[in-house]
């Protein structure tokens, strides 16, 4: 079969262990950016929150006091934020970037980029066209870190969302709610929406890591490996990708 929608595969590193697998994407990022900066051009990164990368941003900070790596001519972009939501707000991706990696590296302030989750509703959409233009007016992100949802949401592009979609609002599942609940007090507290770089935006970064571990997350990664590319299964269009790769610990892996 040929179709347009016929899946080419994903590489996929299985590592030893989670670790292993972030201290090698860590040791991947420092070398891009020695790479960059000896070329003497910024470093784009596009970054992700939750559980998954907290072990790489450790690493990333590690390597940071250890002298190997400066930060100051690197550039990121975040995947995603809630709306509404405060930056000052513990549950916030404004709060977890800031306490997980920012405030423990030499990066600047003004090359930190998360989507904003406090404006007024009718400024979102300038807003989010204004996120596409500064990702490309850098040149684009060379490298796009993700994790993934166990509904199959990258970033928080959701089932339903197309590949041709870019950074908008959007509804989250209630499943998504639930399991990101305990970020908050209550599930209350977990805003219904957010704002997201698009599927198109993901696919727009020269190179994508995804990394993820434990058994939570093997039943959609085999859904994403035996699927074709479609709306019910987001992470498949990463299919399209021809510099994707996902690094995965054997637990995640175990379907595969
Ligand atoms: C969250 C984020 C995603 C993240 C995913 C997995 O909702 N919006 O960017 O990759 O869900 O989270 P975790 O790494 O905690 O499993």
């Amino acid at each position: 079969m040929s179709d347009s929608n016929t899946r080419p595969t994903i590489p996929i590193q299985i590592f030893e262990n989670f670790t292993d697998a972030s201290q090698f994407v860590a040791q991947k990022i420092v070398r891009l950016i020695q790479q960059k900066d000896a070329a003497g051009e910024k470093t784009v990164l596009g970054l992700a929150t939750g559980n998954t990368p907290r072990t790489l941003y450790r690493e990333l900070i590690k390597k940071y006091q250890q002298g190997e790596v400066s930060f100051k001519n690197v550039v990121t972009f975040n995947l995603d934020e809630y709306y509404p939501m405060q930056t000052d707000n513990p549950g916030s991706y404004h709060y977890f970037m800031k306490h997980e990696l920012f405030d423990h590296i030499d990066i600047k302030c003004e090359n930190c980029h998360v989507p904003k989750g406090d404006l007024p509703w009718e400024k979102i959409g300038p807003y989010c066209d204004w996120y596409e233009e500064k990702i490309k007016s850098y040149g684009g992100i060379d490298l796009q870190i993700l994790g993934i949802g166990q509904n199959g949401h990258i970033g928080f592009n959701e089932p339903g969302s197309t590949k041709e979609s870019i950074t908008r609002l959007v509804n989250l599942e209630e499943q998504t709610r639930l399991v990101n609940s305990s970020e908050f007090e209550h599930i209350d507290q977990v805003p219904y929406q957010a704002i997201t770089m698009g599927v198109q935006t993901i696919l727009d970064a020269h190179e994508v890591i995804l990394l993820a571990n434990g058994e939570k997350k093997a039943k959609i990664l085999a859904e994403v490996m035996a699927n074709r590319m479609e709306s019910s299964v987001p992470a498949s269009f990463l299919h399209h990708h021809p510099r994707c790769i996902f690094m995965l610990d054997p637990t995640a892996a175990s379907l595969l």
